[in-house]
C-alpha cells in the first residue's frame, strides 16, 4: 500500500482544493511536529519524570500535572519563530501569548489544550492535545484577548492528537475529516482514514454519570430514556463508556458512533459545564460536524456561540446526530 504523509495530504490538499495556503500548512506541520515531541515525553512515562502534580494552579483552579505544563512549552517554542501566528492562547495560561518581537508575525491565530484528559497521565490511559486555528482579523497590531473572542464557526483548521495504544492525529481544514497515524521508527505522520464519518445512530453514550445528582430536568430525561433501554421509550439497550479524556471519548465516537455529554448542572453557575468553548468545545465540534456528527450546548450549535471571555465554559453534546438532535429538542421543550 503506498504510504500517503501529513506532508504530502496538505500540498495535495493546497494544490487540488485550494483549502490550505501555504501559512496554515506550514502551521499544522509544525503543532503536528510538537505533537510528536509530546508523544514522545508520553511515551517515556516515569522514566522521562514527566509523571505527578507540578503543584501549581493554573487559571482554572486546577492543579497543573508536569505533563501540563511540559506540553504547552512544547507548543509554545514549536509555534514561536516560524512566521505564521500572530499569537496563541492555552488552556494552561491565564493571558494570550505573543509572538517575539525578535520573529516575524504572521496572519494566524492558535489556541490549545497542551494535555487534555490530564486525571489519566500518572495511570497509563490515553490522553491527548487539542488545537483550534483562527485568523487574525485584518490590519491586526498588536494582537489582544478581544482579537481570539470570534466563533467556532471562523475556525479555518482543528485537530487533536491522542497518545494511546497509537498515537494518532485528527485533522479538519473544513474539507472533511482524516487521521494520520504516527510511524514512531520513522517519526512521521501516515493518513490511515480518510473522511472519517460518524454513523447517524448509535448504542453508545459518554457522561461522567457521578454526577447525574445535579444535573437539569432536559438531561435527567434523556439518560433516564437511555437506560430504560429495550423496554423503555428507546426500545434498544445503550451501553455507556467514560474515558475521562475528551480526545479519547471523541475518537471512539468518531469510529463507531455515540454521544458524548458534559452538561451543565446545577451546582457552580459560575461555572457552566466543565469544558472550555475555544480550547476544547469549539475544535471538537468543527471536527465532528466535518464528520457527519452534531455539536450543540443544548440549545444551539457550539460554533455560534459568541465567546465572551477566552477561558469560558460551555455545556458540551456530541456525536452521532440523532442523538444530539434528541437531547437538544428536550432542553427547548424545557
Ligand atoms: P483537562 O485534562 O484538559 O482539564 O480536560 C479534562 C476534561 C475532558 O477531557 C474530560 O472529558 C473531562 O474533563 C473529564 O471530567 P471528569 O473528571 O468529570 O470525568
Ligand atoms: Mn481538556
Ligand atoms: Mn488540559
Amino acid at each position: 500500500m503506498k504510504r500517503i504523509s501529513l506532508t504530502q495530504y496538505l500540498v495535495e490538499e493546497q494544490r487540488e482544493h485550494n483549502t490550505i495556503p501555504a501559512e496554515l500548512r506550514l502551521l499544522i506541520e509544525v503543532v503536528a511536529r510538537a505533537c510528536k515531541t509530546i508523544s514522545h515525553a508520553v511515551g517515556k512515562g516515569a522514566l522521562g519524570e514527566v509523571l505527578g502534580s507540578a503543584d501549581i494552579e493554573n487559571v482554572q483552579g486546577e492543579v497543573q500535572k508536569k505533563l501540563d505544563i511540559l506540553s504547552n512549552e512544547i507548543l509554545l517554542e514549536a509555534n514561536e519563530w516560524g512566521g505564521h501566528l500572530a499569537a496563541m492562547a492555552s488552556e494552561e495560561m491565564e493571558t494570550i501569548h505573543r509572538i517575539p518581537h525578535r520573529y516575524p508575525q504572521g496572519e494566524y491565530m492558535l489556541l490549545f489544550d497542551p494535555l487534555d484528559g490530564s486525571s489519566n497521565i500518572d495511570v497509563n490511559v490515553s490522553i491527548g492535545t487539542i488545537f483550534s486555528v483562527l485568523k487574525a482579523p485584518e490590519g491586526l497590531g498588536v494582537p489582544t484577548e478581544a482579537d481570539f473572542l470570534q466563533p467556532g464557526s471562523k475556525q479555518v483548521a482543528a485537530g487533536y492528537a491522542v497518545y494511546g495504544p497509537q498515537t494518532v492525529l485528527v485533522l479538519t481544514t473544513g474539507n472533511g475529516v482524516n487521521c494520520f497515524t504516527l510511524d514512531r521508527e520513522m517519526g512521521s505522520w501516515v493518513l490511515t482514514q480518510r473522511n472519517m464519518q460518524i454513523p447517524l445512530e448509535t448504542k453508545e453514550y459518554a457522561v461522567n454519570a457521578s454526577n447525574a445528582r445535579h444535573w437539569h430536568a432536559p438531561v435527567t430525561r434523556y439518560m433516564d430514556e437511555l437506560q430504560a433501554g429495550v423496554t423503555g421509550p428507546r426500545g434498544k439497550d445503550f451501553n455507556m463508556r467514560w474515558i475521562a479524556s475528551m480526545v479519547a471519548d471523541v475518537h471512539r465516537i468518531l469510529n463507531r458512533g455515540g454521544i458524548f455529554m458534559y452538561p451543565a448542572d446545577m451546582r457552580d453557575p459560575s461555572k457552566p459545564g466543565r469544558l472550555r468553548l475555544m480550547y476544547e468545545a469549539n475544535p471538537i465540534a468543527f471536527i465532528v460536524e466535518q464528520a457527519g456528527g452534531a455539536a450543540t450546548n443544548g440549545q444551539i450549535r457550539i460554533m455560534d456561540i459568541k465567546p465572551e471571555l477566552l477561558h469560558q465554559r460551555v455545556p458540551v453534546f456530541l456525536g452521532s446526530k440523532q442523538e444530539v438532535d434528541l437531547v437538544t429538542s428536550y432542553h427547548k421543550e424545557a
